[in-house]
């Protein structure tokens, strides 16, 4: 930085949250610049400025925000000796950052990468994971039966799944395409919840994380998350934050005591219709990429992994 900075913006780059929340924090009196209590958002700070926020000081590191539209095949670690190539170098310099949450090998589709580990942690808590929309080409007939198994929670090795959004996009004479929200991070979850329903995943594309979904981003392709798009995925990191009862900055999200389930609406067996238009996998589904995300409801999920990742999702 090296002009005058409105001081809520000087702590939104710095991680500190969205806007709203610097905007918070500086009224409730609990930023000092230069030991001087500031309760006025638009203030100006300098590069030489001492800000504080609760007696900690703060570093205006540049964090930056990338949306990757990842092709099959490329592994979404920093590094991985066995793949061809990973995740961080499809973005120039994006060896700084390290990916929010992870895709198999296999799975297209959105990914966002970051350097800011207090946002990344937030959105990647394992048990109040934003939620995520696949879609998935499955083999076989979609039931109603398999359909609501899904919308439920379906019986893995490693418990019961939470309840998800699930709704058929298009049956054919083999296979059928089928959109899946769901909101925890356990290891290769879509492919497995499927196939306890006798649906073997063919592909999977991830086309909405948390808010952030974006239609006509090539395979490989990137772009920068700025503006109301960042603002809306710092907004939904702290709505899981609030969901656990907050933290500590820049340490793993503490759990409040556990709050009772609650569970997500089932959808009427009525929704169960075939899609009349043809879909494909890449295309935006019912939900209109415009559309509010659904909310990460308030229930307990189940540890991913591998620490500080969320599993495959
Ligand atoms: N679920 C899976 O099975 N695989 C992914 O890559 C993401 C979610």
């Amino acid at each position: 930085m090296s002009q005058p900075m409105n001081l809520v913006i000087y702590l939104a780059r710095a991680g500190l949250g969205s806007r709203r929340s610097c905007d918070d924090l500086i009224r409730r009196g609990a930023v000092t610049v230069n030991d001087e209590v500031v309760t006025f958002p638009r203030e100006k700070v300098m590069p030489e400025d001492v800000v504080l926020v609760d007696g900690e000081p703060v570093e205006a590191r540049e964090l930056r925000y990338f949306l990757v539209n990842k092709p099959r095949g490329v592994a979404s670690t920093r590094r991985d000796p066995h793949a061809e190539r990973v995740i961080v170098d499809l973005v120039p310099n994006g060896r700084i950052l390290f990916p929010v949450g992870r895709l198999d090998v296999d799975t297209t589709g959105l990914i966002i990468l970051t350097n800011d580990g207090v946002l990344a942690n937030r959105l990647m808590h394992p048990r109040y994971g934003v939620p995520k929309t696949y879609v998935a080409r499955v083999r076989g007939k979609v039931t109603r039966r398999a359909l609501g198994a899904l919308r439920q929670g379906v019986d893995l090795e490693d418990g019961l799944t939470a309840p998800a959004e699930v709704n058929l996009k298009k049956q054919s004479a083999k296979t059928a395409l089928v959109e899946i929200t769901i909101h925890e991070g356990r290891k290769r979850q879509v492919r497995r919840m499927f196939a306890a329903v006798d649906l073997p995943v063919e592909e999977l594309h991830r086309r909405r994380y948390g808010p952030i979904a974006d239609k006509g981003l090539e395979p490989g392709g990137y772009r920068e998350l700025a503006g109301d798009e960042l603002e809306a995925l710092r907004r939904a990191g702290e709505e899981v934050a609030v969901a656990v009862g907050g933290e500590v900055e820049g340490q793993p999200i503490l759990l409040a005591a556990e709050a009772p389930p609650a569970a997500e609406p089932i959808r009427a067996a009525a929704d169960e219709r075939v899609a009349e238009k043809a879909t494909d996998l890449h295309e935006p589904g019912r939900e209109a990429a415009d559309a509010p995300p659904p909310r990460a409801p308030d229930e307990p999920g189940r540890e991913p992994d591998g620490a500080g990742s969320a599993g495959s999702v």
